[in-house]
């Protein structure tokens, strides 16, 4: 049978199976799902389409998800995101996976095309980002002859309709077909949430969605916790640069910002944020950042980074004004945080990959990380798998949700509920030797919850 992956070098699977076998003690959430649903096989006959970081902490997720009974294909979401060893591990287990580091993009949409290619066509989405959705929707709206979604990541738009139009050659009504077929979507990430909501508002969304971000025990925690460890792993591997008295800024004060700031914080950097939101930007203020505007502090700061999800953040004019060697980078899921599109004409030095080193026209040079793509996956191997197992396990409960009970759902966004994102931390107290306090009964009447939980009402912010 002809090979059904795309990896670097399927020699390196050993590798890859060794660092699965220790991500694996790290990511209880996962493994208790195993215990608890491997026999039962929920996810029998689910077709699942996942495009999310090919690292080692997603391989235990998809051999979790093949566990409890799915079929699963797999690509990347991100072009420098794919840990080839992790990619070549799940080739050799039979679960085909198309994910190289350092692909093309129209290498990247071919393989999210080839990650859909089920005898039967997939029948749930395991998306980040939104690009696999994307592809599907936009597809059928081509095939309706109706003019397709703007794409958020502007400069990939032809990239996308040449794919989008391969496969209208190659299958005539194929999209049409996997979007009717299509059970759900369970999306990762901040920026593909708000795709989906936007789809939602529009009534153009065709299948119910879970929104796995906004379990608490999703972005509270890797958002946060993740960008913490993430964030200084990815510039220290990148530049080696001394972090303690450096000034940084970050850009963005959500979840994402947090981490990072603490991660910069946490390094010795001194940090001052940028923020449109005033409750953010207060938040900011009472953690001990200076909040200053980016025009301010664009001439004398050291490290820049953008946590906002939003475009156009860093824009030429700031990065002409930067002082020699600032280092600038993304942890945002796109690149179009910064303009990297506007410094194509200037003059670039590859220093390694994923480092650049760009001269202005004044003379003096940037550090580039990642062509600006999300840096902690780019330029380091993103969040420990702790933190991936909290988000990984709110992602298996919303598959067999879907799949088990799709049918409940409307063609609507939606959280999974309070008792399961409980579920999800309580998988993770033993690990790290939490102790829970047992409230009494008559505690537990007294701020009006049950002893089991849950324990907060859902209008609680945490
Ligand atoms: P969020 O919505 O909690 O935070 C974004 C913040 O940026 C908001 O407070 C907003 O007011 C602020 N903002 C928007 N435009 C701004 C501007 N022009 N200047 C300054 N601040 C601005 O979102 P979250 O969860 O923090 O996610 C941010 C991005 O990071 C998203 O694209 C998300 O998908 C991505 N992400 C990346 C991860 C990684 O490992 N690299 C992990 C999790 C999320």
């Amino acid at each position: 049978m002809a090979k059904d992956y795309v990896v670097k070098d399927i020699a390196l699977a050993g590798y890859g199976r060794k660092e699965m076998d220790i991500a694996e003690t790290e990511m209880p959430g996962l493994m208790a799902l195993r215990e608890e649903y491997g026999a039962d096989k929920p996810l029998s006959g689910a077709r699942i389409v996942g495009s999310l970081h090919m690292t080692i902490q997603t391989a235990v997720l998809i051999e979790t998800l093949v566990a409890l009974g799915a079929d699963v294909r797999w690509a990347s979401c991100n072009i420098f995101s794919t840990q080839d060893h992790a990619a070549a591990a799940i080739a050799e287990s039979g679960t085909p996976v198309f994910a190289i580091k350092g692909q093309t993009l129209a290498e990247h949409w071919d393989y999210l095309d080839r990650s859909f290619m089920f005898e039967d066509g997939p029948n749930l989405i395991l998306d980040d980002g939104g690009d696999a959705t994307l592809y599907v929707l936009m597809g059928a709206r081509a095939e309706a002859g109706e003019d397709i979604i703007p794409v958020p990541q502007s400069e990939e738009e032809e990239v996308i309709k040449a794919q989008i139009k391969k496969r209208m050659e190659a299958s005539p009504g194929w999209f049409t077909k996997v979007r009717d077929q299509i059970r759900g979507v369970s999306e990762e990430t901040t920026t593909g949430v708000n795709r989906l909501y936007q789809l939602m508002r529009e009534g153009r969304l065709p299948f119910p969605a879970i929104n796995v971000n906004d379990s608490v025990t999703k972005s509270k925690f890797d958002n946060k916790y993740g960008c913490k460890e993430s964030l200084v792993d990815g510039i220290r591997r990148a530049t080696d640069v001394m972090m303690a008295g450096k000034v940084a800024v970050v850009c963005g004060y959500g979840d994402v910002g947090k981490g990072s700031a603490a991660s910069l914080a946490g390094a010795g950097a001194r940090v001052k944020v940028t923020e449109a939101d005033p409750i953010c930007a207060l938040q900011a203020a009472m953690d001990g950042f200076e909040v200053v505007l980016l025009e301010d502090v664009v001439s004398s700061a050291d490290i820049f980074i953008t946590t906002t999800g939003n475009k156009d953040v860093i824009r030429i004019e700031h990065m002409r004004e930067m002082k020699d060697m600032a280092i600038v980078g993304n942890i945002g899921h796109f690149d179009n945080e910064i303009q990297v599109a506007s410094l194509k004409n200037h003059k670039w030095t590859n220093i390694k990959d994923q480092v650049d080193m760009i001269e202005m026209p004044g003379g003096n040079r940037i550090i580039l990380l990642s062509e600006g793509r999300l840096l902690n996956l780019g330029n380091a191997t993103g969040h420990p798998s702790f933190v991936m197992s909290a988000s990984f396990t709110n992602q298996v409960l919303a598959q067999m949700e879907l799949w088990t009970r799709g049918d409940d759902y409307e063609n609507k966004v939606y959280v999974l509920p309070k008792h399961l994102d409980e579920k999800v931390a309580r998988l993770h107290l033993g690990r790290i030797g939490v102790k829970l306090t047992q409230l009494s009964p008559e505690q537990a009447a007294y701020i009006g919850v049950t002893p089991e939980g849950p324990f907060k009402p859902e209008h609680y912010r945490y």
